[in-house]
């Protein structure tokens, strides 16, 4: 027993900058607090009714006093908004080039993660401890958020949409992981565990397909959802194939529809003039809702795959034409 705990353990890089944003904000409030309060209850106990204090020399107003409780609340609300609003943007921005990328789908009730070495898990999330690591997330079902305290980072998981949070765990443990977004009747059991582990065990966790848990217990809320052979690439590939894309979508930009080669991350032209960046988010819904936006040059002809493919598929499929680098070659396949 230690005592009474005030806050999660820190176990990300951003746990120690939060909580010092956290006191700070507590001690301001507590300053000021003790301070306003304490004046009250002193100038009333003097000039309550009937004391003897002198009231000689009252002022109406004193532009001084005036100007300092304005200035200074201004300045410490400006110091708390720029620190703050810094925070939040390298917290929610973009990710570092080098994360470790993972995705993560939210369904009544469970956490789904799929790593990309075709590794899957089940309300469980094992990470390497001093890698910043970048989840794409996404809903089946309603609105979920991911939130992992001693991370101090939460971020909702929307259906129909990509959502990212990024972190750098820095101490190997098992934290827990909630959901915070009520979602149901068992929105309360929505809940399971990150295993931050030592590189070298994650090493060993990745080359023995998730088997190797060193910190798992026999009661924890995981399970394994089962490893394939196949990358998430692989899966991607054959789901590809399987569902004939490049009966239009060949090596070069073709007839019916433009190449996926090289696509990703490059900057694509529409009918309607607008310049779309081909991201996880396009390709998504160019797989579920191919005319929302059409490719300039290109009749609006591909048929929908909402409802046939769940997010699982479809982040195969994201995968796969991710990998499809423009100097790939394949064999052109006749429709
Ligand atoms: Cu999912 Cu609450």
């Amino acid at each position: 027993m230690k005592g009474v705990q005030l806050l999660p353990e820190q176990a990300s890089t951003f746990a120690s900058q939060v909580d010092l944003l956290f006191w700070f904000l507590v001690a301001v409030t507590v300053f000021f607090t003790v301070l306003i309060g304490a004046l009250v209850v002193y100038f009333a106990l003097r000039y309550r009714r009937g004391s003897t204090a002198s009231r000689a020399g009252a002022k109406e107003t004193d532009l001084r006093l005036e100007i300092s409780w304005s200035l200074i609340p201004l300045t410490i609300g400006l110091i708390v908004f720029v620190w703050a609003a810094k925070l939040y943007a390298s917290a929610y921005g973009p990710p570092p080039e080098n994360a470790l990328e993972i995705f993560v789908i939210g369904k009544q009730w469970m956490w789904h993660v799929q790593h990309p070495n075709g590794i899957r898990e089940n309300n469980e999330l094992h990470i390497p401890a001093g890698r910043p690591v970048k989840l794409t997330m996404i809903s089946q079902d309603v609105i979920h958020s991911f939130f992992v305290p001693a991370f101090r980072i939460k971020r909702d998981v929307l259906p129909g949409k990509y959502n990212v949070v990024w972190f750098t765990a820095t101490k190997p443990g098992k934290y827990h992981l909630f959901c915070a977004e009520y979602c149901g009747t068992q929105h309360s059991r929505m809940i399971g565990w990150v295993y931050v582990l030592e590189p070298a065990d994650y090493e060993k966790w990745l080359a023995s397909g998730g088997e190797a848990r060193p910190y798992a217990t026999a009661s924890g809320a995981g399970t394994m959802a089962g490893v394939s052979t196949a990358s998430l690439k692989e899966a991607g590939e054959k789901l590809y194939t399987q569902l004939r894309c490049n009966a239009c979508h060949g090596a070069t930009d073709g007839q019916r529809g433009p190449t996926h080669y090289g696509l990703f991350g490059k900057k694509v032209k529409m009918r309607d003039g607008t310049v779309v960046t081909a991201d996880e988010e396009y390709i998504r819904e160019s797989i579920l809702r191919p005319l929302a936006k059409v490719v300039d040059g290109y009749e609006p002809i591909m048929p929908s795959y909402e409802g046939l493919l769940n997010e699982e598929r479809v982040l195969q499929l994201v995968a796969y034409i991710k990998s499809l680098e423009s100097s790939t070659k394949v064999a052109e396949v006749k429709p």
